[in-house]
């Protein structure tokens, strides 16, 4: 068991596009995945990519049975995405509040694509391809973007939704947020 320590925005390393995994099934990768799994736990996240942890790799690791923070959101299978190819299926967006473990105590309101198709491998080099929607979709694309040299706070558009969970209270009240 290996908890990583986590690159916080502001680190250089999160802003370039990661490469693609050439070789799969080797111990190296098992290691890579088993330490992001652990490092997502022990900081009771949903998501998380190999670039926060500073491997410039095309691997993200995301799932859960039941998130206390994201209570609303349906389980979401265990999933090893490794090489990923993403699209919109629809034009259709919509806004919702994100965090992400390297801006830890911050929340922005982001729009995402509603529903998308995304593939790509697992540790093992097994080929799959998924639609997903709503949170699911929303989720996929915050990893994915993290793998491409992008964090949620580049798409936040309107300021007055982003900052820190304890100055943002009277917003989540105000907007019928989710958060608590
Ligand atoms: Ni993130």
């Amino acid at each position: 068991m290996a908890i990583r320590k986590i690159l916080r925005f502001g680190n250089g390393h999160l802003y370039s596009e990661a490469s693609l995994v050439t070789q799969f099934n080797t111990p190296e990768l098992h290691q890579l995945i088993e330490d992001l799994h652990d490092t997502m736990l022990a900081n009771e996240a949903v998501g998380i990519a190999a670039p926060q942890i500073g491997i410039p790799l095309q691997v993200a690791v995301f799932g859960f049975e039941k998130s206390e923070q994201f209570y609303y959101a349906d389980p979401i299978k265990k999933t090893v995405l490794i090489n990923p190819s993403l699209k919109a299926i629809s034009t259709d967006t919509n806004e919702d509040w994100e965090d992400c473990l390297s801006a830890a105590g911050i929340h922005g309101l982001v729009t995402r694509f509603t529903h998308i198709q995304y593939s790509g491998y697992d540790q093992f080099g097994n080929f799959f391809n998924r639609e997903a929607e709503g949170f699911h979709a929303r989720l996929v694309q915050h990893e994915y973007d993290h793998l491409f040299g992008k964090i949620f706070i580049s798409k936040v558009k309107d300021y007055r939704y982003f900052g820190f969970e304890e100055e943002l209270r009277e917003v989540f009240n105000t907007t019928g947020s989710k958060l608590r």
